[in-house]
């Protein structure tokens, strides 16, 4: 079966997204999200018990992530139908007894859903494509401390997104303000391998502080590890001059073909000899901020699957090797789960 660009979607289906911060989700609580072009309503039962579901109610449409969570049922908020976690009907306040035939048609259906590194996580189809990437370190190993920042909502498709993570060349343009106008755009030799799950790269990353100015520990030169788990998750560790490391994480969730949810992670050692994490969110929020700028103003608002001007594979400098690879990289694994569904 050959690639088009509704190809992206039907695959991501068979993978995990996030769609909440766990702390967002709390129990009885029930919040709304667009995941690939499907409304969803997720819910936390007050035993912790997650509810993937479609943001429809079955009686009458309306939006489920209206409705709220009580002694253990999920009420729309129209006329009162109520559901136990499973998606089973088990309520419906305006017939004293309803007939299980009604009940049973009114069964809701549900999404695989799972909670990890602070994120609720769902899977739209039943088959798993990919498993959620194991990173111990955002978990807390080795007394590491993880921070979620606020997902921020991007107005462009995910893949424009990831490369704009991937690309090494914009930082004296894009990030004048930020990380500092000084930053070379020469990049050093970067080492580039594919994996089974991804790529990677790791390359001597150059101090990007501002002319004049004494670098501080985060825009000091350091040795930079890019990690990409198909389809979207990328992780970038920098290990400083002293020793010290640090992890950011990035997971464009695709909201539609032109919009997305960037969830992102800040994690480092207890004893990082450097800004505390809560002090570093300004900061990366303000970069972010300035990607933010780049990424919605590009046309069109998703990197076209096919290769083009515009987009990627045709004017390519050593700054897109990155995200050619990405891009090759994801073809690759769309063929892959095309070819199996075949
Ligand atoms: S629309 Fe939900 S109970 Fe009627
Ligand atoms: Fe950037």
């Amino acid at each position: 079966m050959d690639i088009t660009e509704d190809t992206p979607f039907r695959v991501l289906r068979k993978t995990w997204q996030p769609v909440a911060l766990s702390r967002d989700l709390e129990a009885g609580g029930v919040v709304g999200y667009t995941l690939l072009d499907e409304a969803l309503a997720v819910a936390r039962f007050e035993d912790g018990t997650l509810l993937a579901t479609r943001d429809a109610c079955p009686h009458k449409g309306m939006a489920l992530s209206c409705g709220h969570v009580a002694s253990g049922r999920l009420t729309c908020s129209y006329h009162g139908w109520q559901w136990a976690a499973d998606g089973a009907c088990v309520g419906v306040p305006s017939l004293a007894e309803p007939p299980q035939r009604l009940l049973d048609k009114a069964t809701l259906e549900t999404f695989a859903v799972q909670e990890r590194y602070g994120m609720v996580w769902v899977r739209l189809d039943p088959e798993e494509a990919a498993p959620i990437p194991d990173v111990p370190e955002f978990e807390g190993a080795g007394g590491w401390r993880v921070l979620e920042a606020e997902p921020m909502a991007f107005a462009c498709g995910f893949r424009r997104e990831i490369e704009n993570y991937l690309d090494m060349t914009h930082f004296a343009f894009a990030h004048g303000t930020t990380l500092g106008a000084a930053a070379d755009v020469v990049l050093p030799p970067m080492e580039i391998d594919r994996l089974e799950d991804g790529f990677e790269m790791r390359a001597p990353f150059p101090s990007v502080k501002a002319p004049g100015t004494t670098p501080t520990k985060l825009q000091s030169a350091h040795q930079r590890h890019q990690r990409c788990y198909l389809p979207n998750v990328t992780t970038i560790r920098q290990t400083f001059e002293d020793g010290d490391q640090r992890m950011l994480v990035h997971v464009p969730s695709p909201n539609t073909n032109d919009s997305c949810t960037v969830f992102w992670l800040l994690a480092q050692p207890a004893d990082f000899d450097g800004p505390a994490l809560e002090d570093q969110v300004a900061f990366s929020t303000a970069v972010l901020e300035e990607d933010r700028f780049m990424c919605e103003r590009q046309r069109p608002r998703e990197v076209p699957i096919i290769p083009g001007r515009g987009g990627w594979g045709v004017l390519v400098s050593p700054g897109d090797t990155l995200a050619n690879t990405f891009q090759k990289s994801f073809r690759g694994f769309l063929q892959d789960h095309l070819d199996a569904a075949a």
